[in-house]
């Protein structure tokens, strides 16, 4: 049985004070589905997160990290440094670190080697932009980006390893991939893990969904056989919004 896994992916968004109103409209929450429930705050918020989150059933995870254990990185964030104060999973690969951060297949492999080292789960983003899937290379896209930054991994190291599938044409845009559009996807997936390391690896490992993910839209993407849930952005500010996502199931 796959683990069901609805995260929320928090972005640049949210202060101290932000946060903490957030975190207690999400308390007042209550989980009716099997889903396991994940929020990533921004950096300045994680310590805060992780101590307002203790008793509840909702894990604290990272947006990123750097490939390196320490050193001259200004302005950057280790995988220790984020095991230091608790966080088990950290958000790799997004498209926004791709554009705006020059993030390639290569450098999220070392980082991605670098969470794994430090007994990090990893949840790995990735996805085709408008210009591959008008021109029907989207599949293609996402095997390259799969194979490129993580074909070098050993069969064991995928049961720390979360897939999210994004196309960018999607995210945050409200034009959200049709169910049949991400099952299709989430099917190509299966069938490249299962090339490479075999039909245990492929129909073990969550398979998550992102890309304007609403209240109105996540039952019918979460019912697609290959879909394994959400990471979610915009609906993951509000505390009702997001919790009809996580319910969704
Ligand atoms: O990481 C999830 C995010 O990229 C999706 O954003 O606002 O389309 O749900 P949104």
């Amino acid at each position: 049985m796959r683990k069901h896994i609805v995260a929320g992916n928090w972005k640049m968004n949210n202060d101290l004070a932000e946060t903490e109103t957030l975190l207690s409209d999400l308390k007042k929450q209550s989980k009716t589905s099997n889903a396991e429930v994940m929020i990533s705050p921004a950096f300045t918020n994680l310590w805060h997160a992780f101590q307002s989150t203790r008793e509840d059933d909702i894990e604290v995870i990272a947006q990123n990290m750097h490939f390196a254990e320490n050193g001259a990185y200004t302005g950057e964030v280790s995988a220790s440094m984020l095991k230091s104060i608790g966080v088990k999973t950290v958000i790799l690969g997004h498209s926004e670190r791709r554009a705006y951060y020059n993030e390639t297949d290569a450098s999220l492999a070392k980082k991605v080697d670098a969470a794994l080292a430090n007994e990090l789960r990893v949840i790995f983003c990735f996805g085709e932009e408008l210009k591959d899937r008008k021109a029907g290379d989207q599949e293609k896209i996402v095997a390259s980006q799969i194979k490129n930054a993580l074909f070098h991994l050993d069969a064991a190291a995928f049961k720390n390893i979360v897939l999210a599938y994004e196309p960018v044409w999607a995210i945050g845009t409200g034009e959200t991939a049709s169910p049949e559009q991400a099952q299709d996807m989430h099917a190509f997936i299966r069938k490249t893990l299962d090339g490479k390391y075999g039909v245990n690896v492929a129909n073990t490992m969550s398979i998550l969904y992102g890309g304007s993910v609403k209240p109105a839209n996540a039952r019918e993407i979460f019912s697609k056989p290959d879909v394994d849930g959400g990471l979610i952005g915009g609906a993951s500010l509000k505390a009702e919004d997001f919790y009809a996502i996580v319910n969704a199931f």
